[in-house]
């Protein structure tokens, strides 16, 4: 599958008929990190970090797929992932390289895009999907990833 918005829109079926299955909340998570891995080429590791209330100015990793990252706690401020939760917006990086505010995982890792889960509101959590390809992303993506993060967070 390609980046082609058709190709889009059948994965976002699948990610919703997952999303309503029978199976617990980490469960579906850790499925809709493969079917995004493992359907869109450019997508080389994917995963989902929750702010849980007891630390809501903290990032922890929750389902993923891809290699094990050191990064299983991110402050809020911290990286991609910490300006993402802090600004309450998704983060686009097409060359980390060039991102002083980074916390890096692989050297293969070329770029990232995070996108904030919302409830009431409420930073609850992140989609943060890592690219070996320098500007892969575009506004299908961006469109799709927010998509996605609607239909995750009616799960929370
Ligand atoms: N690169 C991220 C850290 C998390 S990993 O990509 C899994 C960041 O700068 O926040």
């Amino acid at each position: 599958m390609t980046d082609k918005s058709g190709s889009f829109d059948l994965l976002a079926k699948r990610i919703s008929k997952t999303l309503k299955g029978a199976e617990d909340r980490n469960a579906k998570l850790r499925t809709v990190c493969r079917l995004l891995k493992h359907n869109v080429r450019y997508y080389n590791w994917v995963g989902f970090y929750i702010v849980y209330e007891e630390k809501p100015n903290e990032l922890v990793l929750g389902p993923f797929d891809g290699e094990p990252t050191e990064h299983v706690r991110i402050p809020f401020g911290r990286g991609i992932c910490g300006q993402a939760a802090q600004l309450g917006r998704r983060f686009l990086v097409q060359d980390v390289s060039r991102e002083k505010n980074y916390l890096s995982c692989s050297t293969k890792v070329k770029s990232e895009i995070v996108v904030p889960i919302f409830k009431n509101r409420k930073v609850i959590g992140e989609l943060d999907i890592d690219s070996h390809a320098v500007s892969p992303f575009t506004e299908k993506d961006e469109t799709f990833l927010k998509k996605v993060s609607e239909m995750v967070s009616k799960i929370f």
